[in-house]
């Protein structure tokens, strides 16, 4: 594939990770399926199997050593891993700011898109805007009371308006009066301690659509959690459980694959909000829509994942691979993008 090896050009990489997740220089013996830094390994050995030279930067909270780093190794660009800075969630968007500011490239979403796709509570406002469905909501912020707008009918979806990867998220999640709104409400503020959003549950199946671009996307194929099997009386939702229990999964049957019999209109259909999607929100480089199919066929969109996951195994990488994008492709991919991006053309 012509974009595979980038000419074959020979780059340094800086792979910026959690100071806790630098994968150990020698992996002989160990389970690499359930290790922490799995992503990071493959990324890290996938990288430097294509030729490029690697150096993989364990970040905490000092930006002095990023900076070292860069002087010291003089990379073409940094591959961002990160999802955090000194141990506060979501920071990693000002790391890239400083990177663009830095004339660094970088791989991965840019700081504007990271800013917006992040917030949940924004996103919706904006895709609104763009009369891209998304389900209706309200915030419950902390510290004041709560009270359900009329127009907001049960049952109700409750989260954190910050937090991801199904933090917080149960059968407990879907609310069927106002007294266990209020119940959970209170969960997400005190036990996550965070902001909570409400939302309109949409009943449906669901999806994932990877979108890999800055000008020209290409949208791959749509994804869905198979969770037919979970017991009749469940509510079909990615919860906490669902997302980090192997055994959970294997003992209800669920999976993620390439979704079943869509009709190619819908295909068509989903590829286009996902696609208008990333440009409202100037996401770049590469990102991860999820999205909900009702039994009517209506699309809503849940969430934009910036900076996806992107280990071998997740859907993302897998998705991309039945489009017919072996592993070291998409990465390779993913660093030409981030050659590419000019971060001053958002300004
Ligand atoms: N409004 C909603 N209606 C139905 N299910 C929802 C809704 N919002 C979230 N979910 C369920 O919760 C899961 C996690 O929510 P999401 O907003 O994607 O958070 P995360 O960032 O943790 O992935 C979704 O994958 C979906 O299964
Ligand atoms: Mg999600």
């Amino acid at each position: 594939m012509s974009a595979g090896r980038s000419n074959g050009r020979r780059l340094r990489i800086l792979a910026l990770m959690h100071e806790t997740l630098v994968p150990p220089a020698d992996v002989t013996g160990i389970d690499l399926a359930t290790a922490d830094w799995k992503t990071e390994h493959d990324v890290v050995s996938t990288l430097r199997g294509l030729g490029h030279e690697v150096r993989a930067l364990g970040v905490g909270g000092n930006l002095g050593e990023i900076r070292r780093a860069v002087h010291e190794f003089q990379p073409h660009i940094a591959f961002n891993l990160l999802e955090e800075f000194d141990a506060v969630v979501g920071w990693d968007t000002n790391v890239v700011a400083w990177l663009e500011l830095s004339r660094i490239a970088y791989t991965g979403c840019n700081s504007r898109g990271l800013l917006l796709g992040r917030d949940k509570a924004l996103t919706k406002k904006l895709l609104t805007y763009h009369r891209i469905p998304v389900a209706d909501f309200v915030v419950a912020p902390r510290g004041r009371r709560f009270r359900r707008p009329k127009r907001l009918r049960f049952p109700l979806f409750v989260k954190s308006a910050t937090l991801d990867a199904s933090a917080g998220i149960s059968q407990a999640s879907v609310v069927e009066d106002d007294d266990k709104l209020a119940e959970r409400v209170r969960f997400v503020h005190d036990n996550l301690g965070t902001d909570a959003l409400v939302e309109s549950f949409i009943e449906g199946r669901e999806l994932y659509v990877g979108v890999l671009g800055n000008d020209r996307l290409q949208v791959l194929p749509v994804w869905e959690l198979h969770f037919e099997n979970l017991p009749e009386e469940r509510r079909r939702i990615a919860t906490e459980r669902l997302k980090w229990s192997a055994a959970y999964r294997e003992r209800h049957g669920i999976e993620t694959g390439p979704a079943r019999d869509l009709p190619p209109e819908l295909v068509t259909r989903i590829g286009e909000v996902c696609r208008r999607v990333y440009r409202n929100l100037l996401l770049s480089g590469c990102a991860r829509i999820d999205l909900r199919l009702t039994p009517q066929g209506e699309v809503y969109v849940i969430e934009a994942n910036p900076n996806p996951q992107i280990a071998r195994d997740e859907d993302f990488a897998q998705s991309a691979l039945s489009a017919g994008i072996a592993y070291p492709d998409l990465l390779q991919r993913i660093v030409n993008l981030g050659l590419r991006w000019e971060p001053t053309r958002l300004t």
